[in-house]
């Protein structure tokens, strides 16, 4: 018998304003820049993505994914004794976001006439772009394992519409808004019950300026471009070998192999990826969750969205297990393996 952290509930949320590619198409021609569906589609496999109107923060995206997240858990803020978001456009330079999806979450507890919220507990962001939450899962999980929590709120949330130049269109069409959550808990049993089995995380800074928001906060101004750069081909070619090894290096870690997974959940930034993957992995694209189309890429929000989804649609049933992997900018990435 050890203890295992195990998906209790999961919740996600997605700012009203859809954009499909033809609105993208149009609003892309103000800026002089010429794109079109089917490249869009053909290269990408995204049709629609969502944008965060002007004065909704990653906050307030995380803050609705976890009221979700909780309720499917059937439990309240209150019993939440770890908070951490994964997010790379935070609300502020600091404090964190995960301070304040903590302070809406208390607002909100409050405000529905329970005695308290999760004031009190341990909140903390962590940032690994498109990777974030893969390592805020394992870092919850190593926690839960641990016995400092019992209880954990691990979200991703971004507003990645804020960072994108739209002057460029090799990136500008592949990122949408939104925001994921799972809450973990901590549960007792042979190996053999519901939990994260294993997760494998990675970073090599060696590749930092493939995929960057090179600008920063100094001196009462913007020093440097604060808006997404990447070089798409070369995160392209690392990114399929690296999710090949992490997951088959979690299927290790839990003795387990290919065919012991029952869905593939990646990270949602191309579909051309994600078949790459899912083939290197002997899995065909029906036991992939694919929800790229419709939100585009939503960096560490696009794993807890897609799983959410897929536990909601009643693809994801309880028993079965899951791998989890992305891989995003520094050059981060990772693997979870976990059954329902
Ligand atoms: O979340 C973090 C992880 N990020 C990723 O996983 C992204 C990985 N990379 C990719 O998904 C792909 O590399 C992209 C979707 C970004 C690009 O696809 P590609 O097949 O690698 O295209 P490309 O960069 O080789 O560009 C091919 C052509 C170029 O034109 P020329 O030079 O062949 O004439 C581009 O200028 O497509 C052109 N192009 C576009 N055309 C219309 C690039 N973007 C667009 C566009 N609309 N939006």
């Amino acid at each position: 018998m050890r203890t295992y952290s195990r998906i209790a509930g999961t919740g996600s949320f997605l700012p009203p304003r859809r954009l499909t590619n033809a609105d993208l198409v149009a609003l892309l021609a103000q800026h002089g820049v010429e794109t079109t569906d089917e490249w869009i589609v053909e290269r990408t496999g995204i049709r629609a993505r969502h944008y965060a109107d002007d004065g909704m923060n990653a906050s307030d995206l995380a803050l609705q994914a976890s009221l979700a997240a909780l309720q499917a858990a059937d439990c309240t803020a209150a019993d939440v004794d770890l908070i951490i978001v994964a997010t790379s456009t935070p609300d502020m330079v600091f404090p964190s976001t995960a301070t304040i999806l903590q302070r809406k979450l208390t607002e909100a507890a409050l405000a529905a006439g329970q005695a308290r919220g999760p004031a009190g507990c341990p909140a903390f962001d962590v940032q690994a772009v498109c990777s974030g939450f893969i390592y805020a899962l394992t870092v919850a999980d190593a926690m839960i394992q641990t016995g400092a929590v019992r209880r954990a709120l691990v979200v991703g949330a971004e507003v990645f519409s804020r960072i994108l130049d739209f002057n460029d269109r090799t990136t500008c069409v592949l990122f949408g808004d939104g925001a994921g959550a799972v809450v973990l808990e901590a549960t007792q049993h042979d190996g053999s019950g519901p939990g994260i089995l294993a997760s494998d995380i990675h970073a090599d800074g060696r590749h930092t300026d493939i995929l960057c928001v090179p600008g920063t906060v100094s001196g009462g101004g913007v020093l440097g471009d604060p808006l997404l750069k990447m070089d798409g081909q070369a995160v392209f070619k690392l990114a399929v070998g690296l999710l090949e090894s992490a997951a088959k290096a979690a299927l290790a870690k839990a003795g387990k192999t290919e065919a012991d997974i029952d869905w593939l959940v990646p990270h949602q930034a191309n579909i051309r990826i994600m078949q790459s993957t899912a083939r290197k992995l002997k899995m065909g694209m029906d036991k992939v969750v694919v929800t790229v189309h419709e939100h585009g890429n939503t960096s560490a929000a696009s794993i807890p969205l897609a799983l959410d989804h897929a536990v909601r649609a009643g693809q994801l049933q309880p028993g079965q297990t899951a791998m989890l992997e992305g891989v995003g900018g520094g050059f981060t990435w990772g693997a979870v393996l976990v059954r329902l």
